[in-house]
């Protein structure tokens, strides 16, 4: 049998495909085949962050509903399933089931039955052993949390991932020594809210906080380095900052969601932080870890936005310099508190604010580029590109590639940049 699978939307969803196709090939005998028409089964993992991608859904649907194998099933997974549920078959009647972002661990059995819709947003699969399966042997993706307790005004999140429950460290622990046994080298820890670890657990467990996790994670002879997404900053105490800062294993890379540089519509977005507290952190975490690459995540045009709030938004950028951003134009989405908020932005003031703060970033970032050329980075080769290069991250996460094969993957090697583009530097091996 064989299966097909798409994933759109973030890590999370990423790691949540890797765990069905686990399931699927271990317990079901399938094989996952990079064509949808060759398959027996076709899973969407769907992303409801933004409006977009939903339409885009049902008009996908209808393709893979023309062009399949007669007989081959369609499942819609992720977290437009958790939101959509039993009006996803309604729309498209030839969809066989539905399964929510938190209902993942039962795969092998609902694509056993007809017309089956499970989205219980408050399933705990926190402890579920799910079998292995992953995308890269070079780097682990590893759940450290189901769910998000945030209540951010804008986002869905919480309506399909339901409440934050985090994974024992135990289990944790033992997914990362079984993937560096297998050869990883890197493990990516993934949730919501990450360094709000240790909130809330299903069953009794010790207290055990995000920074104690990544000194447990240290530990582990072999693994060599840690990454993470996403944190809050609004949960970015000292003693986490430390941990990262003098933690030699831990990438020396942050995501920092700003979302929005005025207090007033941090505020409106309940994101639990001023402007100056954000400012605050990257002061504390460049002073303990000057090395430090930062990204962020920036909402433009939530509703009462004003001239004034977007200027706040750039002036975070400029004093920040961020290495990195994903910038979105807000989307109101159902079941948010935002939803009803009356005061949206004009739909040309929101372009124009989106390409005034890309143009912003665009400049900074052709500027920290340009202190790249001749510098040596520490590269982990992950992937084979175009024209017989071998790509792979620095410690602060900026894609470097080198020309060679695949002897180098897996590998660790210092590499001066030779050459500069705006997503990826070129160079070469020196040592
Ligand atoms: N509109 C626009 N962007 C959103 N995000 C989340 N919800 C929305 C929304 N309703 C963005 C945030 C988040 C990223 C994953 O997506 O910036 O950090
Ligand atoms: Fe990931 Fe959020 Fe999209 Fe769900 S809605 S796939 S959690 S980005």
């Amino acid at each position: 049998m064989k299966l097909f699978i798409e994933t759109l939307g973030c890590a999370m969803n990423s790691r949540d495909s890797e765990h069905m196709i686990a399931e699927l090939t271990e317990k079901e005998g399938y094989e996952v085949v990079a064509d949808f028409r060759d398959a027996d089964l076709i899973l969407i993992n769907t992303c409801s962050v933004r409006e977009k991608p939903v339409s885009k859904l049902f008009s996908e649907l209808g393709v893979f509903n023309k062009r399949k194998k007669p007989d081959a099933k369609i499942g819609v997974c992720g977290c437009t399933a958790s939101h959509l549920g039993e009006e996803i078959i309604k729309r498209a009647p030839y969809v066989n089931f539905v399964l929510g972002a938190r209902n993942v661990s039962k795969i092998s059995e609902i694509i056993h039955k007809d017309r089956a819709v499970e989205i219980d947003i408050n399933y705990d699969e926190s402890e579920f052993a799910f079998n292995d399966f992953r995308t890269s042997p070079y780097k682990a993706f590893i759940n450290i949390s189901i769910g998000c307790d945030k209540s951010c005004t804008y986002c869905i999140v919480p309506k399909t991932r339901g409440d934050e429950v985090s994974i024992p460290d135990g289990l944790i622990i033992n997914e990362a020594k079984k993937a560096v046994d297998a050869g990883a080298k890197e493990v990516f820890l993934l949730g919501q809210n990450v360094n709000n670890y240790g909130r809330r657990f299903s069953g009794e467990h010790e207290k055990v906080n995000f920074s104690e996790l990544l000194r447990r994670l240290s530990k582990i002879e072999g693994l060599e380095r840690i990454r993470f997404t996403s944190p809050h900053p609004f949960h970015m105490d000292d003693e986490f900052i430390e941990e990262f800062a003098k933690n030699p294993k831990i990438c020396k890379s942050m995501h920092m969601p700003l979302q929005s540089g005025s207090t007033k519509v941090l505020k409106d977005m309940k994101r639990g932080y001023t402007k100056e507290w954000f400012l605050n952190r990257v002061e504390k975490l460049r002073t303990e870890c000057p090395e430090v690459s930062i990204s962020t995540d920036i909402i433009v045009a939530f509703p009462g936005e004003s001239d004034e709030d977007f200027l706040d938004s750039l002036d975070v950028m400029r004093q920040v310099r961020f290495n990195q951003i994903f910038s979105f134009k807000y989307s109101a989405r159902p079941e948010t508190e935002a939803e009803h908020f009356t005061n949206t932005v004009d739909e040309e003031v929101a372009s124009h604010r989106l390409t005034a703060l890309q143009t912003l970033h665009t400049e900074i970032l052709d500027e920290i580029n340009a202190t790249s050329l001749g510098k040596i980075y520490r590269v982990y080769f992950e992937d084979l590109v175009q024209d017989f290069y071998v790509s792979g991250r620095s410690d602060d996460n900026i894609v470097i590639k080198v020309k060679g094969s695949d002897e180098l993957l897996g590998e660790f090697r210092d590499v001066k940049i030779t050459s500069i583009g705006r997503t990826i530097l070129t160079g070469e091996v020196v040592a």
